[in-house]
């Protein structure tokens, strides 16, 4: 380790792919950097061109701000483009290799793949009535019947809104009724760390509560007699009987461009996620080409992002991204440190993955654990290393680098987020000199900048990001609000902003710093404030709560909780651990939080508003800073007090 801390303060150290990477790889030509910027449309228009349409487009982009149209008047189908288009050249080419927690492998070529997803989207269409446009909901473990169900769905025409099997029952009933989905796909359980996680046990708690839309529930048995599972009569149905005597083809539906292909919920600043959703023909545009490039795919690799397909990088690049180019995937159901601490090293060695795309957290993790895990096995097929999801300190990309990648293996650092459907900032990993800790250079085709609180654009220095042309990924708006879509991401320039705080240096590398709105990022998983607040506010006891993050060497950040108990309510560990519980029942285990801080009251200006910069302050071990503007300055000693004696406590 102390090689890697002197070779960080190595300021002469270059970052550049080797020859042979450079050589070999996908985008050799800087030029194409200024071929994009120099005619953006034609150059989307391009690589709108590399997928297979019914119709070709009358116009490649309009644009009435804050609403694009992308490849307008096209016609295609997202699953022919991942399936039928390579069943010619690459029927028997393996499309994924599945690893479940236990171990077993289960292997599907193209054209398994294609039967599975055709008999899939046959039965949803024919018995269960579903039809282009209607919702269906999927709450799966990481199985390969997710990705056949996200695919089957696109066949014909359905939205998807995956849920990830980590949302409690009442996160996915929001889900469910936000959307009216019509359809639900679930499974008797998934394992995860050895446990099993009930997942259809969870739904029928989510359905008990009503949700009017929802007809049938399929339910696939993956864990077999150990979850003893409830089958509603006339409305729950194995999958794989239902499924059994399905034809093998099912005819695609014909979508539109613009129409929508999934949605997908993510936290914002209120207490209620917002459904983003995604077009068929602009987004599966970005998804493929992005896909080639930033991971300069060939078609002997075999590609494993580590990304579960209930968020935003699991259907872009585990799903669409990779199959839409014909690529081998990896898709591994469990966690990492399962049954060892070497799990993911040994599935690189036993499968001889070559692409390897993972989160920060994970890797401070790996780090953390030792490296005796890693060196065990042999990791020489990998040619290229990812990151995505949070900001990744330079001491563990050098990490990744030099140990996992052996040095030889350049890594990209992705920016980007469930709004923009694909990887906006990152570096060409055959073109261009890396820096540990900053994502790189907008990718072809994609327009940035960070501006100042005026808009106006800041050459070198810091700022908030922002989008600053539209592409063909970008969300299509907020699932049934149209408002918040307009108040949330345009309200505050002229053009898309990102939420996130950003440095830009000399040779325009971008270095995303983290949200500066009321949303987390803990582990990489976006989590807002409100949500959490108003899941305490819930419990009987919590007059107030205010919920801010803590920074955390591995997670990145952690959740810190301020409440206000009722008069007559007493601060116990019993009503913590409640509390912490209260959390994970009302969102999931995602966002418990890491310790609650009780107190008498909260520091609020005197027209009431909570000061949450003075709690940031605290769970940041930061002065206070001034307190002047605080309608009740003296709560601020009791509340650094009450902190530093619950923080020891928990921990
Ligand atoms: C953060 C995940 C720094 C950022 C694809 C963004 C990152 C949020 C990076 C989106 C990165 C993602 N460096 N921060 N490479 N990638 N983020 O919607 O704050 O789950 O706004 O999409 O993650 O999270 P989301």
């Amino acid at each position: 380790m102390s090689d890697t801390i002197e070779s960080l303060l190595d300021e002469n150290r270059e970052y550049i792919a080797s020859d042979h990477f450079q050589e070999n790889a996908q985008y050799q030509d800087e030029s194409i950097y200024e071929t994009a910027s120099r005619d953006r449309l034609a150059f989307w228009e391009k690589k709108a061109s590399d997928l297979a349409w019914f119709k070709k487009w009358n116009s490649v982009l309009e644009w009435s701000r804050p609403y694009a149209k992308w490849f307008d008047g096209g016609q295609l189908n997202a699953s022919v483009n991942c399936l039928d288009v390579h069943l010619e050249s690459r029927k028997n080419k393996t499309a994924i290799i599945w690893e479940g927690e236990l171990g077993e492998v289960r292997s599907f070529t193209y054209e398994s793949l294609a039967k599975q997803v055709n008999k899939l989207a046959y039965t949803m269409r024919q018995t269960f009535g579903v039809k282009k446009g209607d919702r269906v909901t999927l709450y799966m473990p990481m199985i390969p019947e997710l990705a056949i169900s996200v695919l089957a769905c696109a066949r014909i025409g359905a939205i998807h809104s995956v849920v990830f099997g980590g949302f409690s029952a009442d996160s996915l009933r929001d889900r469910i009724e936000d959307s009216q989905s019509k359809l639900l796909i679930t499974a008797d359980g998934g394992y995860r760390r050895g446990e099993i996680v009930p997942l259809k046990d969870i739904t029928d708690s989510a359905l008990s509560k009503g949700c009017p839309s929802l007809e049938s529930v399929l339910v696939v048995s993956h864990v077999g007699r150990e979850a003893r599972i409830h089958m509603t009569e006339g409305r729950d149905y194995d999958y794989h009987d239902s499924i059994a005597d399905a034809p093998h083809v099912c005819e695609p539906e014909k979508m539109e461009s613009e129409d929508t292909l999934f949605i997908l919920y993510t936290s914002g600043t209120t207490g209620k996620p917002k459904g983003i959703k995604h077009s068929t023909g602009g987004y599966l545009t970005h998804a493929k080409y992005s896909t080639r490039a930033v991971f300069d795919l060939n078609d002997d690799d075999i590609y494993w992002c580590t990304a579960d397909i209930g968020w935003i990088t699991g259907h872009t690049y585990l799903v669409y991204g990779p199959l839409a180019n014909g690529a081998t995937v990896v898709m591994y159901e469990g966690s990492p440190d399962y049954p060892d601490k070497d799990r993911f090293w040994s599935i690189i060695d036993r499968h001889n993955v070559s692409i390897f795309y993972t989160a920060p957290t994970a890797i401070r993790a790996f780090m953390k654990w030792g490296d005796e895990f890693i060196t065990k096995h042999d990791l020489s097929s990998l040619r290229l290393l990812g990151t995505v999801g949070e900001p990744i300190n330079p001491e563990a990309w050098i990490w990744y680098h030099d140990v996992i990648g052996g040095g030889n293996c350049p890594v990209v650092d992705t920016w980007w987020q469930t709004e923009t459907g694909g990887i906006m900032i990152t570096n060409l990993p055959g073109l261009n000199v890396m820096k540990p800790g900053k994502a790189g250079l907008p990718l072809p085709g994609i327009s940035a900048a960070v501006l100042d609180q005026n808009g106006q654009p800041v050459t070198h220095g810091g700022g908030l990001l922002s989008l600053t042309e539209p592409w063909p990924s970008m969300l299509r708006g907020v699932w049934g609000d149209d408002q918040r879509y307009i108040d949330t991401y345009w309200s505050k320039f002229n053009t898309y902003f990102a939420g996130d705080g950003a440095t830009i240096d000399e040779d325009g590398y971008y270095m995303v710093l983290g949200r500066v709105d009321d949303v987390l990022n803990v582990a990489g998983h976006r989590i807002g404030t409100m949500e959490v607040e108003s899941a305490l506010v819930e419990h009987k006891s919590v007059a107030e709560a205010a919920v801010v993050g803590m920074p955390d060497d591995i997670k990145g950040q952690s959740i810190l909780a301020f409440v206000i108990l009722k008069t007559g309510q007493h601060d116990t560990p019993e009503l913590h651990a409640e509390l912490i519980q209260q959390v994970c029942d009302s969102i999931g285990p995602i966002a418990k939080p890491r310790a609650i801080v009780c107190a008498s009251d909260l520091p609020k200006t005197r027209s009431g508003k909570i000061m949450r910069r003075i709690l940031r302050n605290i769970a940041e071990n930061k002065e206070v800073g001034d307190t002047t503007t605080l309608g009740n300055p003296a709560v601020v000693a009791e509340i650094v007090v009450s902190f530093k004696a619950t923080f020891q406590a928990a921990l």
